[in-house]
């Protein structure tokens, strides 16, 4: 087992496979685990999560370390967010929004297990309904598959990402126009972006995940 990258906290490969430490000991997606001199490691699959994709697509700065607070919108049932809760540990904290009920309750059951994740049911639309309930962060990351995903993401960074801080930027082309070709719209992405953040690292997911990529961005 080695660690992925030195920049990255708490993220480990072994044979071609991503493993997060996690430091409450606890599953909840039925992923592999072992023990390894006491520490206790959960596999993290790229097919369910596109920051594992990201990752060992070659991404070469997430931001995310221990200690990180961290915005998620769409947190669905917590998969991807599970893990980003072992990479920044217990003095770590992550605000996970999600809009609909039904997977939030599944959510809701991890933030109970673990120690440094809060559900907030909201529309991420509307960054202005959580206003009350969390401070500026260090890490936007968003994974919302709806055709105004760049406007959602740029308003929650606006709104609650410090400068200098770093977004993750999940997109699912088809989401924003089925009849256009995924690198067109990434492209188009791009120059949105670029308008009000800078753009420090971007992959396309496939063969883990197709018609999808993932930017990271600076706030200026
Ligand atoms: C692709 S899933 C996220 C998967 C999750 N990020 C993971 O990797 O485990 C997208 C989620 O975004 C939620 N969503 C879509 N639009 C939203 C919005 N405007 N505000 C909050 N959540 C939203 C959906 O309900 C869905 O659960």
């Amino acid at each position: 087992m080695k660690l992925l990258n030195n920049k990255f906290p708490n993220i480990f490969i072994e044979k071609n496979s991503l493993y997060t430490k996690s430091v409450d000991k606890k599953t909840f997606f039925d992923e592999k685990t072992f023990v390894n001199n006491n520490i206790f490691f959960r596999e993290w699959d790229p097919k369910r999560s596109k920051l594992a994709a990201g990752l060992m697509k070659g991404l070469s700065q997430i931001g995310l370390k221990e200690g990180s607070i961290v915005l998620y919108l769409g947190a669905s049932h917590g998969y991807t967010p599970s893990f980003i809760s072992d990479i920044i540990s217990n003095n770590g904290f992550m605000f996970c929004v999600e809009f609909s009920p039904e997977v939030a309750r599944d959510l809701v059951t991890i933030c109970e297990a673990k120690k440094n994740m809060v559900p907030i049911l909201a529309d991420a639309n509307h960054p202005e309904i959580y206003k009350e309930l969390l401070t500026e962060v260090d890490i936007v990351y968003q994974d919302i598959a709806q055709k105004n995903q760049v406007q959602i993401f740029l308003r929650n960074c606006d709104a609650y990402l410090k400068k200098e801080g770093f977004g993750l930027l999940a997109i699912k082309a088809r989401s924003i126009d089925v009849t256009k070709k995924p690198r067109d719209i990434y492209q188009q992405v791009r120059s949105e972006l670029e308008k009000y953040i800078t753009i420090v690292d971007y992959r396309e997911l496939e063969p883990f995940e197709k018609d999808h990529a993932i930017f990271v961005v600076k706030k200026k």
